[in-house]
This record gives C-alpha cells, structure tokens and sequence, in this order.
C-alpha cells in the first residue's frame, strides 16, 4: 500500500480503463464514454484528492480519498479485473476508513453497479435514502449521472 505520485498518472488511468470495462451493460450507455475518464480529468482529480494504490509488481488497484467539509468521500476505487475479489478493494478501503478522521465516511457509485454495492455493504456501508441531497453537497456530478448513482455510508468514531 502506498500513497500515489503525480508520475503515477498514466498507470492509474490503465487501471480505470480496465476495470471501468465491467460497466460496459450496466452503465446507462449515455454515461459511458471512451475513455471513461479523459486523462485530463483524472490529472485534475489527482490535484483535488488523495489516491492510495496497491502494488504487486506495480499497481493494480486504486482508491481517491477526499475530504469535504463534513464528510470524506472515497472517489474512483478501481481494481484491474484480473485482480479483483482477491482483497485488494477490501485492503484499500481498510486503509481509508483509518485515515478518516470525520464522523461519515461516503462514497457514490452507479445504481446498477451491484458489485460495487455488495463490496461496501460487506464493509458497514448502508444504502442512504437522501442520495440526491448528498451528492448536490459532496460532489460535483451531471445531473443524470445523479440519477443513476446511489450514496452508500458508514459512520465511523472521529480519531479526535
Ligand atoms: C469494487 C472493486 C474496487 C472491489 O475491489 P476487489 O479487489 O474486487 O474487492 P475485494 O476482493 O476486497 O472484495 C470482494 C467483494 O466485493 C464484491 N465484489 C467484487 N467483485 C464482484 C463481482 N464481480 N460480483 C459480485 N460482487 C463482487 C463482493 O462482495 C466480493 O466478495 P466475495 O468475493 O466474497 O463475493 C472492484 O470490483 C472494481 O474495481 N470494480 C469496477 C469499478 C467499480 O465498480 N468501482 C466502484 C466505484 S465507487
């Protein structure tokens, strides 16, 4: 585990791309371009957060970690498919639950992503109700990716 560079750019888009595949017939396909994520915006993304990586023989996965006034948000959790359900997401999300140091800990995700909703409920994460509210507070997002995302939170004992 370690913290990401700026140099690592390239590396953490390859790993988006990959995994951002499996949204291929889940996705709504008006949210779904090519690339999923401009490289341009994941160099902007890298300014405004934190990512954390998982190495074996280089990086294969990867977590954003942002706090936003009240909350942290958990942004862009990616794992090469070929090294998915083998502990990496779990190790990841482990280390950011540590890190936090506000009371709720958020992360949004595609409504039809049920994989991805699985892997945080398994963690302590609940489905919440007022996703609408919160995604208009914590994130900048297009209105129509806000209709297809659900907010998942845990609340966690601040560490001061
Ligand atoms: C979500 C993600 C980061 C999890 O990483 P991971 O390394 O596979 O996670 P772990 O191995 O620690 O945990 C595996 C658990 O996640 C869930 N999960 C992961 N992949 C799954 C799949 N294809 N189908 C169903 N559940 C899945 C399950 O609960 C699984 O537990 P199980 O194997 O005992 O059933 C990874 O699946 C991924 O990159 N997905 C594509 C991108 C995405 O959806 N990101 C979330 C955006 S917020």
């Amino acid at each position: 585990m370690r913290e990401c560079l700026p140099q690592d750019l390239h590396i953490i888009h390859g790993i988006i791309e990959d995994a951002a595949a499996m949204y291929q017939g889940f996705v709504p396909h008006d949210c779904l371009h090519q690339p999923y994520m401009p490289l341009e915006e994941l160099e902007r993304e890298m300014t405004r957060m934190t990512f954390f990586g998982w190495e074996e023989g280089g990086l294969v996965g990867i977590m954003g970690f942002q706090p936003v006034t009240d909350v942290t948000l958990i942004r862009h959790a990616y794992v090469r498919r070929a090294w998915q359900r083998r502990g990496i997401g779990s190790r990841l999300l482990n280390h950011l639950k540590d890190l936090c140091t506000t009371e709720r800990l958020l992360v949004g995700t595609w409504a039809s992503a049920f994989w991805a909703i699985n892997f945080y409920q398994k963690h302590g994460f609940h489905l919440l109700a007022n996703k609408d509210e919160l995604l208009a507070a914590y994130w900048e997002v297009p209105r129509r990716q806000v209709e297809s995302s659900v907010v998942l939170g845990i609340s966690l004992v601040p560490h001061q």
